[in-house]
């Protein structure tokens, strides 16, 4: 399995910061937000990882990263986004990357607190296919919305006015490479951007969906609000976790 970490897109939420740097540079506690989706996939297990990028101050991860030594890597790949298509237009970036190989992805501002070793081992089980990791959270409308029917998942909605349930989708998503297919069948959304939410409906209606809720807390870093709570969370007891 292959490790895929998106960072392209605006940030425009966190203007003005983003006006001069890539949002996912942007300190979350410690350090930058970037580290946090990096240690996760090394966490578990990955070691072949692709970081998408795109937008301000693209050059800047190199001299942060270089070939992730402080991680423990040999090496790690970069590819750019121009403009900010889409979290699924950013993923089609990564065909070649990928190849024939399963891939986790994750969002560059989705911070953890425990670890993806489940989740990997539940997807390494799940012969093909996808599958997503859903949270419980206060604020559905702010994100990707799982419907349930018992242990059947019917349908994600992006950014319901009225939520179905309260489980998010988290930006971390395990994918065969179909993903590719699907991808190249999308038509942007309203918002102007090609939606993973769309591919992970195409995964539901062929049956290939399976789902998990995510151990610990979760969340993303993508507004003022939320980078403020992630920089608590972090503080307070700490980002991924091999203990959890
Ligand atoms: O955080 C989880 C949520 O992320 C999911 O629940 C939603 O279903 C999903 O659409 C996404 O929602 P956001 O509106 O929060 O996504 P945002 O535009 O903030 O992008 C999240 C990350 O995706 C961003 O940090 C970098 C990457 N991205 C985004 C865009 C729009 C790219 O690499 N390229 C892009 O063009």
């Amino acid at each position: 399995m292959k490790g895929i970490i998106l960072a392209g897109g605006l940030g425009s939420r966190l203007f003005p910061a983003t006006k001069v740097t890539n949002k996912h540079l942007l300190p979350v506690y410690d350090r930058p937000m970037i580290y946090y989706p990096i240690q996760a996939l090394v966490n578990a297990g990955l070691d072949d990882i692709l970081i998408v990028t795109g937008g301000n101050s693209a050059g800047d991860f190199l001299k942060l990263i270089g070939n992730g030594k402080e991680f423990g890597l040999k090496h790690v790949n970069y590819t750019y986004q121009q403009g900010e298509g889409g979290i699924a237009e950013a993923l089609g970036l990564a065909e070649h990357f990928a190849a024939d190989d399963d891939i986790c992805v994750i969002l560059g501002d989705n911070i953890i607190q425990g670890n993806l070793k489940k989740a990997r081992a539940a997807y390494d089980a799940q012969g093909g296919g996808a599958r997503i990791l859903l949270k419980e959270v206060p604020d559905p409308h702010r994100f990707g919305v799982a419907e349930l029917e018992g242990d059947r998942i019917l349908r994600i909605v992006e950014k319901p006015k009225e939520p179905k349930s309260n489980l998010a989708v988290t930006g971390i998503y395990f994918f065969d490479h179909t993903v590719f297919e699907f991808i190249r069948r999308l038509e942007p959304s309203a918002r102007g951007e090609l939606e993973i939410t769309d591919v992970n409906n195409y995964y539901i209606d062929d049956g290939r969906m399976c789902w998990s809720v995510l151990d610990g807390w979760w969340t993303d870093a993508g507004t003022w609000e939320s980078l403020h709570r992630a920089a608590n969370l972090v503080h307070e007891g700490g980002a991924n976790r091999l203990d959890l």
